[in-house]
């Protein structure tokens, strides 16, 4: 690679990587943990010294609503030809990550499952993004942020942008060329930038996670658990949002789950678990977590949240455990105690699996601005029958309501098309992250 500072011939190239930890499988226990303090196996392939490119220097950030700059353009032109590759050129740039700074390896998980194109994506979404200086900075800050928790430092980030480019050289060979690896150079700049001075900012009033031990574990449901926690210092967050968690017995392996209460008076945190099949996390909450155990918690996240400057009522679609933040979102509206309109459609797919209908309707009874209906897509059910978008669309229009809506991604998508479909405005329809800017990420 060549550098912007000193233009040189191109470095020789690094041999071809051995290929990354393999997807989907987990190692026992004993393997995972020898893996862990096993030394690097591989020789770190000739490089060039590490240059400043990647220094916090000021870079040129992306003018607001102007026409895609030069830049963007380059780089756009980098992911054109990247995107059929992409999942080789994900694999060496991770390889080429920990050959190069063994060190990094430890700030990710043992074994690197779906989740480790995550990174790789995001450089390129923001890439992709970098014409819409506005979004791209709330997610990049969202994400800097977030990154605290991982122990992502500063200097790190040349690091990982040498990696970047290398791995964009090799695989978008096409389209590579001093001017568009000076693009790149610039834009991974901007965004680097973006993270660090937001996890700076955020370093002086919050710390990079919360300890929180687990004071009850209630088994719903055989798979379905609610966990409450006390965290180590307060945590403030919103009614509607959610954290980041990790558990003791997979390192570093992170997952979101959404608050199921609104912030109360003794600091409690509670979640609302349902164990997937094969899920590390989620198996591990609901089968294995005692009180006692001690989590950590990232910083909260989320939009989905109360927007108490209208007088809208709310009409909230929850799947699953995607109740629990709607609940969060109920009990918010109790306390604001303005009487405003609240509809919650309820679903899953068997009656049996309405494990909190109870309490959804104990809070009916106190509340008679609230309205709870359990809907069951499969089987008998004294309530209503049918997929949940579909029989929200038979109550509506719903012309003076805003909408919530949480739960599998697939429920989100079509009660979000559903919503829309009947005359509610985007802006008007909240939900949880399925992606947010990184649904557009290529690969
Ligand atoms: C914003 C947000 C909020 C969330 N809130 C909650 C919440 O409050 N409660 C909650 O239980 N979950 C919630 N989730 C989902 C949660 O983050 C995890 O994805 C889930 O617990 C699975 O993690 P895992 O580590 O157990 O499974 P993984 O080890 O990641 O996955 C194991 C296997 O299960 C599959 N799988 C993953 N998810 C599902 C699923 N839902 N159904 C079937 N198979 C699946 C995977 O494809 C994989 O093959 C939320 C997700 C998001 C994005
Ligand atoms: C511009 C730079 C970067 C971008 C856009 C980026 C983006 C991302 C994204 C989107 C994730 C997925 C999880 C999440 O949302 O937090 C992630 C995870 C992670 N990132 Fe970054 N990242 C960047 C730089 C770095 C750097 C410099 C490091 C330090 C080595 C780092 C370390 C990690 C780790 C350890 C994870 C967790 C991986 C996992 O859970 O499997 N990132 N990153």
């Amino acid at each position: 690679m060549r550098s912007v500072n000193s233009p040189a011939p191109a470095a020789p190239s690094p041999a071809p990587p051995p290929p990354p930890p393999p997807e989907h499988q987990r190692p026992p226990e004993h393997q995972r943990q020898a893996e862990h303090q096993r030394p690097p196996e591989h020789q770190r392939p000739a490089e060039p010294p590490p240059d400043q490119r990647f220094r916090p220097a000021p870079a040129p950030a992306p003018a607001a609503g102007a026409a895609q700059s030069p830049d963007t353009h380059a780089v756009r032109s980098t992911l054109a030809e990247l995107e059929p590759v992409a999942d080789k050129a994900t694999s060496y740039f991770y390889a080429l990550l920990f050959i190069r700074n063994p060190d990094l390896r430890a700030l990710f998980p043992v074994a690197m499952d779906t989740q480790r194109d995550r990174l790789f994506k995001a450089l390129l979404t923001a890439a992709r993004h970098a014409d819409d200086p506005a979004a791209l900075t709330v997610y990049l800050s969202r994400l800097g942020r977030g990154h605290r928790k991982y122990g992502t430092r500063p200097e790190h980030y040349p690091a990982v942008g040498e990696c970047l480019l290398a791995a964009l050289a090799r695989y978008a060979p096409a389209t590579w060329n001093e001017a568009t690896e000076a693009a790149w150079v610039r834009t991974y700049t901007a965004i680097s930038q973006i993270m660090i001075d937001a996890a700076a900012e955020d370093e002086e009033q919050s710390p990079a996670w919360w300890q929180a031990e687990i004071v009850r574990h209630e088994l719903r449901t055989p798979d379905i658990a609610v966990v409450t926690v006390r965290p180590d210092q307060p945590y403030p967050f919103l009614a509607g949002q959610y954290t980041t968690l990790e558990t003791p017995w997979w390192p570093r392996v992170w997952r979101h789950y959404s608050f199921s209460a609104a912030p109360r008076p003794d600091g409690l945190l509670s979640f609302h678990v349902k164990a997937v099949p094969a899920g590390w996390v989620s198996g591990a909450l609901v089968h294995r977590a005692r009180p006692g155990d001690v989590l950590r918690l990232g910083p909260p996240a989320g939009s989905m949240i109360v927007d108490h400057s209208t007088d809208n009522g709310l009409l909230c679609l929850g799947g699953g455990t995607g109740i629990a933040p709607i609940k969060a979102l109920v009990e918010d509206v109790a306390e604001h105690g303005r009487c405003r309109p609240v509809e919650v459609f309820y679903g899953a797919r068997h009656a049996g699996d309405l494990y909190d209908i109870d309490t959804m309707l104990q809070l009916q009874r106190a509340h008679n601005w609230l309205s709870v209906r359990p809907v069951v897509s499969d089987g008998p059910t004294r309530g209503l029958s049918g997929e949940l978008p579909a029989i929200v669309r038979q109550y509506g229009p719903w012309p003076a309501y805003d909408a919530y809506l949480s739960g599998p991604p697939g429920m989100i998508r079509s009660g979000v098309d559903t919503l829309v479909g009947i005359g509610i405005p985007s802006h008007r329809i909240r939900h949880d992250e399925i992606g947010g800017l990184m649904a557009a990420a290529p690969g």
